[in-house]
């Protein structure tokens, strides 16, 4: 029998890149992709993939119990990669409620419908959990986040994600629902959200608008090409150990300001600019409340227990990634041109 696996927040960044990897390498699963379509959530990112026989889309909200037991009823799930959340850390700055609902309720009530529906055997059953590094809290200049790291989350988003973490473990040790768990660090490739630091920097390159850049551009974070991540999802979902937890990350660590310098120089080549045009865009602003300084991956288990590694270099990842975004007009101009402005005015008139 074919095997059906629920993807949630499959519309959005991560999701539709796991999604489509999903449909196209797994034709003999039913790959179901249970989005609420939330400001991030896109179906344009999955247009070539839609009409697949192994694919189908449920609109439903994570938060609500009722449709949620009921999609769980309504089919014979065997797998579940949960990635719906929200997942703006500036967003859970300012409305943090949104997170506990979506992060942690959301993630008790898939929780709950999967024990239910598998309890009588958990046999060849698992419920993924994708997680962040952010769980882990910050660093100095010195060490990576390691499996055994304490957790120590200090934005709303991280503390919802975290929780979210607890909770998925909480349902392995107390009722044996076989679960995983991955936490990534910062993604990057096409179909970001442009409120995402690269993203918002290419469309702003792009337009001649100023590169907002938090404090003095010095904090760091380990970027991972979108595919990579999707490739370990793959690697994990099919041979993890029941109950373990896997750090994904790309041993590539960038300072914000150093980051935005490389892509100014790609930008100003693809535009045709003269070189160093883009980079008087740069404009330094208001740092973000209780900004973690460093983020920095160990993924040795990753590598070591399921071979993984990362594919693509940064330059190669961040041409390819700019690209995307100038040959995609349409797919970011039906982005910016709607509620984006007002989020855009009112995150940043303020900075
Ligand atoms: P995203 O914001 O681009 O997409 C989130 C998706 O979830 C959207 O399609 C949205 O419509 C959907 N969603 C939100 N609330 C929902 C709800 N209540 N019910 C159903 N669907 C809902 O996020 P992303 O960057 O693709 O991140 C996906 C997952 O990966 C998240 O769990 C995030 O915490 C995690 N993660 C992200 C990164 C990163 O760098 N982006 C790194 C590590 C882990
Ligand atoms: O580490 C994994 C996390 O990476 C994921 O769990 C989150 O979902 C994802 O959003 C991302 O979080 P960050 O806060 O690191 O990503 P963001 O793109 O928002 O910011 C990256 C860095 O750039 C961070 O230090 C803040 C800074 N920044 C961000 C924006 C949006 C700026 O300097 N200016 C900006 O306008």
């Amino acid at each position: 029998m074919k095997k059906t696996i629920l993807i949630t927040g499959g519309a959005g960044f991560i999701g539709s890149h796991v999604v489509r990897r999903f449909v196209k390498s797994y034709p003999n699963y039913n790959i179901i992709n249970l989005d609420a379509l939330t400001y991030a959530g896109n179906l344009e990112n999955l247009t070539d993939i839609e009409k697949f026989d192994n694919y189908s889309f449920i609109k439903a909200d994570i938060t609500n119990e009722h449709t949620i037991e009921q999609i769980f009823s309504d089919n014979q799930i065997d797998g579940v990669i949960h990635l719906a959340a929200e997942s703006h850390v500036d967003r859970s700055i300012t409305d943090p409620m949104a997170f506990i609902k979506t992060n942690i309720l959301g993630t008790v009530i898939l929780l709950n419908a999967a024990k239910r529906k598998w309890k009588d055997n958990f046999e060849g059953k698992l419920f993924y959990h994708i997680s962040t590094d952010e769980v882990y809290g910050s660093l100095g200049d010195e060490g990576f986040f390691t499996e055994a790291t304490s957790y120590d989350p200090r934005s709303p988003y991280s503390a919802s994600k975290a929780s979210s973490d607890h909770l998925v473990r909480a349902y392995h040790h107390t009722y044996g629902l076989p679960i995983v768990i991955s936490n990534c660090s910062n993604n990057y490739g096409p179909n970001q959200f442009p409120e995402k630091l690269i993203p918002l920097a290419i469309n702003n390159i792009k337009n001649n608008k100023p590169i907002p850049i938090y404090g003095k551009g010095e904090n760091v974070r380990d970027w991972l090409y979108v595919h990579d991540h999707a490739a370990a999802i793959d690697l994990i979902f099919h041979k993890a150990k029941i109950g373990e937890t896997y750090n994904i990350g790309g041993n590539n660590e960038w300072k914000n300001i150093d980051l935005i310098k490389v892509l100014c120089r790609v930008m100003d080549v693809k535009l045709n600019r003269n070189t160093g045009d883009s980079e008087k865009l740069i404009t330094y602003v208001k740092d973000r409340a209780g900004h973690d300084l460093r983020y920095a991956i160990d993924s040795t288990k990753l590598q070591k227990e399921l071979g993984w590694k990362p594919s693509l270099q940064f330059e190669e990842g961040i041409t390819k990634t700019v690209e995307w975004y100038l040959s995609n007009q349409k797919w970011l101009d039906d982005i910016v041109s709607g509620n984006y402005q007002q989020y855009y005015e009112s995150q940043y008139k303020s900075r």
